[in-house]
């Protein structure tokens, strides 16, 4: 009758790939416990480490919860306690976290009665309170794990996408926050149709180099021409953490979602972790509070 989750934080955009890549940081997120309960109905009992609110339509997790538990036809309902780990406005799928977390365990409770793809649906409802816009990158890698790509929102697919075994990303949350809403207010309404095909040819290698394991070729796609260049500028120090990681051996870098997260990703912990190193001397040099990771991308 009542089940504890790990929900996972996740990469979304993955520099060429806005709104559809992203993939998923097995080790940072949040944990929830869902519970059955006679009374009928959504509710959250407990939120921990962030002021979020209890009421279920204005909760990110509660909105997805009541989006299936409106399609079934239940004479109990669900309590939902969130341990919340992901700083909301940190980059990393904070609200996606929590969207896909309720679903998961509510479905899970109730012997799997919806697939993945399903369970996407209803988590694209709570994160809409969030962003303001229906978008599933955080959400599916959050689900299915390691890289996905979000073929359409409407109807749903999503591809899974495999990765090299020996592929790790770093990530640093400077401690400013970045609601996506603002971060998405910045970025252009049309873009050139030169940059559009570069980018495009580079959302296409880099899906390419990570079926065929090439390394190089990760590393030549990791480029972003469209939405880096009005983001970066609500990031301090972006290009110096960027040039850093760089120099450390990473393979590129990029904002992570919407910032102001920025990730990296590298060939082998060894350099994943050189790149750690890397990035903290920026901020350390600059007096701005972080938090960073190191995570296997399985
Ligand atoms: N693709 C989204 C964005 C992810 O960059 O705005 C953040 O939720």
């Amino acid at each position: 009758n009542e089940i504890k989750i790990f929900s996972p934080a996740t990469v979304a955009n993955v520099s060429c790939g806005f709104d559809v890549l992203g993939f998923c940081l097995d080790s940072v997120g949040d944990e929830m416990v869902i519970r059955k309960t006679d009374k009928k109905g959504i509710y959250l009992t407990k939120i921990e480490n962030f002021d979020l609110p209890y009421e279920a339509k204005l909760n990110v997790a509660g909105v997805s919860a009541l989006a299936m538990y409106e399609t079934l036809d239940l004479d109990f309902g669900f309590e939902i306690e969130i341990y919340k780990n992901i700083k909301p406005g940190s980059g990393i799928g904070s609200s996606a976290a929590s969207a896909v977390g309720s679903v998961f365990g509510m479905n899970e409770l109730l012997g799997k009665p919806f697939n993945k793809t399903q369970l996407t649906e209803f988590a694209i409802k709570g994160e809409a309170l969030a962003s303001k816009c229906e978008h599933a990158d955080n959400l599916a890698p959050a689900l299915f794990g390691g890289f996905t790509l979000v073929k359409s929102v409407s109807p749903l697919k999503i591809l899974e996408i495999p990765s090299p075994d020996d592929l790790y990303a770093t990530i640093i949350h400077p401690q400013i926050e970045i609601k996506t809403s603002e971060s998405r207010a910045v970025l252009p309404k049309e873009v050139a149709l030169s940059d559009a095909i570069e980018q495009w040819a580079n959302l296409g290698s880099l899906v390419h180099a990570l079926h065929t394991n090439d390394y190089n070729l990760i590393s030549d796609s990791l480029k972003d021409v469209i939405v880096e260049p009005h983001r970066s500028q609500l990031i301090p120090h972006f290009n110096d953490v960027k040039q850093a990681v760089l120099g450390a051996g990473a393979l590129g870098a990029g904002i992570s979602g919407s910032g102001p997260s920025i990730f990296s990703l590298s060939k082998g912990q060894e350099t994943a972790n050189n790149v750690k190193e890397a990035m903290q001397s920026i901020y350390l040099n600059s007096g701005i509070k972080f938090d960073i990771h190191v995570s296997k991308i399985n």
